[in-house]
């Protein structure tokens, strides 16, 4: 996830650019970078770190032009340096590109130019665009530009300038957002609408794999074929504070309509229906060091380490290879026996939670192999790791998790089946079916959350309650320890999770008339006994709102409400079952008039023990 930025016309482009460059910080905000077309050249100039960096330099240099790019980064390939910071451009420099998204085949097309003599900077995918587009060109940038997106493969959304032809930008967008703003005598482009609102609200919303040529005067739009495509204007009506969250009223919200699109991309190039196996590329673990590894620990905080519990669960079920799951802050003090033998897996969405950084160095210190899951690239736990795989959930901006949780939860069933590949533990066909299943999860997450109007009426109707009380049984229990931190730290509504079979063992007595249990049933393997545990509460007096897969009906008999989720396997049901209860913790949130986005007390990056 990054954020581009274009201009075209007659005013100087670099104000507009950095103003729309900062509205677009929160897509990205590791490196930042122009290029600027002047006197018959492209000036680029790209610096790691925040966009005030960017802006030092530019205000010192005064640089000005009519045609310009920009771009701020959340790095997906290769760390956060001024290299590998866009724009990227051609050897002779005559070339810009800015880029969002991922292109899949990369390494393909970086080794076929290399063949051809071209020379590469930076370790990012983005610069195959730029050499690939002077590869193509003869005499029209349009049709470079159409030649190369026969050729590339992944999600992208890219614009080009060249010095060769500086009267147009060429735009293209696949997968990723890409907006064009119409202007009078200059016309603009961006990821996202915010970007230029301040100059227009005429836009023009790009399609799938169209081509746009943007010149000061005309915009014109192509099909993938190369076919002119006729396209009406958007006129945006919302604020610049609603436009920012994408028309949502919180980023929470927005960032959990974002899970379809960060769980495909943390599986996009890794999760291949048509291979048969799991390419990490990411991961240098063998098949020798995975037989070397007497234990797993999973080590991390909150919300990751609910996504560590299930990750246990897919590591000893389908590698067969024993797994621990330790809270950092415990895991720190307590001796853990680690040693060379010892593979520790980090879980941490920022990559800078310091009691997991700690636990990382600890385990690191007696001799363990580290493979770390993070959202964060070039952060302190990826540097520290001997292995990372990034998930790609892009920048996380409300301080409740929810993307970065599925996404973990995504990579951690890649981890779980690399290994089962590695080992034999499982079949080829049993592999094939769970990546399968896996390719769909997207479009049952968008399903579930169709139905949150019925948890908007819970909310609407339940948000005063004291007290929730979250039941589970096997998968579903890590979930619904994930629902209640989600419930209680937006909603300040206390609330507790159980193992649903711990239940007599003591909670049971605090059921009584009219309290809040909300039974997740996603797992066919235990939802008899998981019946029998509703009717327990509801005899005790119970409102029961149970989660369960369509078409399990007895469910309606015993409970007050249901909210029925697409059918999924027993394994990959936490993905699913996972988005009510965040829905619910965000609508109650907003029933009771919480600051959603920044609940209190608490901070996104907890960098103190
Ligand atoms: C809860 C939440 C926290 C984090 C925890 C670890 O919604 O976000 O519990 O999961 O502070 O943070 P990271 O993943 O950045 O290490």
């Amino acid at each position: 996830m990054c954020g581009i930025v274009g201009y075209i016309g007659d005013k100087n482009a670099v104000p507009i650019l950095m103003d729309g460059l900062k509205k677009l910080e929160y897509r990205g905000y590791d490196s930042a970078g122009v290029a600027i077309y002047d006197d018959n050249k492209i000036l680029v100039r790209k610096y790691k770190g925040r966009l005030s960096i960017l802006e030092e330099h530019l205000n010192e240099e005064k640089l000005s032009g009519n045609l310009a790019i920009g771009h701020t980064r959340w790095a997906t390939h290769g760390e956060p340096s001024d290299e590998n910071s866009h724009p990227h451009t051609n050897e002779k420099g005559d070339i810009a590109v800015v880029h969002n998204g991922i292109i899949e085949n990369y390494q393909k097309i970086r080794k076929f130019l290399i063949d051809k003599g071209y020379v590469f900077k930076s370790e990012v995918d983005t610069e195959v665009l730029a050499h690939f587009v002077d590869y193509y060109y003869e005499g029209d940038l349009a049709e470079a530009v159409r030649k190369v997106l026969r050729e590339i493969k992944g999600s992208y959304a890219f614009a080009v300038i060249s010095s060769r032809e500086p009267d147009k930008m060429v735009c293209v967008r696949k997968e990723n957002p890409l907006v064009v703003g119409i202007g009078e005598g200059e016309n603009y482009i961006a990821s996202d609408i915010p970007a230029i609102l301040k100059h227009t609200r005429n836009i023009y919303l790009m399609d799938e794999n169209e081509v746009a040529v943007i010149t000061k005067d005309d915009i014109k739009f192509f099909a993938e074929n190369g076919e002119p495509v006729t396209k009406e204007v958007f006129n945006v009506t919302w604020d610049v504070a609603s436009a920012e969250k994408g028309g949502y009223e919180h980023f929470m919200i927005k960032e959990i309509h974002e899970q379809p699109k960060a769980v495909k991309d943390t599986m996009l190039s890794r999760i291949d229906a048509d291979s048969d196996t799991i390419k990490l590329d990411d991961i240098k673990i063998t098949k020798e060091d995975l037989e070397k590894f007497r234990k797993i620990y999973i080590v991390a905080c909150g919300t990751a380490y609910h996504a560590g519990l299930v990750g246990k669960y897919m590591i000893e079920n389908l590698a067969k290879i024993p797994v621990e799951v330790d809270i950092a802050s415990e895991f720190r003090y307590r001796n853990a026996l680690v040693d060379e033998n010892t593979l520790v897996i980090i879980i941490s969405q920022s990559g800078e939670t310091l009691d997991t950084l700690a636990a990382l160095k600890e385990a690191k210190a007696k001799g363990a192999r580290i493979l770390s899951v993070v959202n964060v690239v070039g952060s302190s736990i990826a540097r520290e790791s001997h292995d990372v795989l990034y998930t790609w959930a892009g920048p996380e901006i409300s301080v409740a998790s929810t993307k970065a949780y599925t996404t973990q939860l995504i990579a951690l069933y890649e981890i779980a089946l690399y290994m089962a590949d590695l080992r034999g533990t499982l079949s080829k066909e049993e592999i094939k079916t769970i990546k399968d299943e896996m390719m769909i999860l997207p479009e049952k997450i968008e399903k579930t959350l169709e139905n949150k109007e019925a948890i908007q009426r819970f909310a609407a109707k339940y948000s005063g309650v004291k007290d929730v009380f979250f039941l589970g049984r096997g998968l579903d229990s890590p979930v619904a320890m994930e629902g209640s931190l989600k419930l209680k730290e937006l909603s300040y509504i206390h609330s507790d999770a159980y193992a649903a079979g711990e239940l007599k063992h003591g909670p049971i007595a605090l059921i009584e008339k009219g309290t809040i249990v909300i039974a997740i049933m996603a797992q066919q393997g235990l939802y008899e006994k998981m019946l029998n545990n509703v009717k327990e509460v509801k005899s005790r007096g119970a409102y029961v709102f149970a989660i369960a897969k369509e078409g399990h009906k007895e469910v309606e008999e015993i409970s007050d409400q249901v909210l029925f989720i697409p059918e999924v396997s027993d394994l990959l049901a936490p993905v699913v079952a996972i988005i009510p209860l965040q829905l619910l913790a965000y609508y109650m949130a907003v029933e009771k008039g919480c600051d959603v986005d920044k609940p209190r007390n608490l901070a996104k990056s907890v960098t103190v023990e």
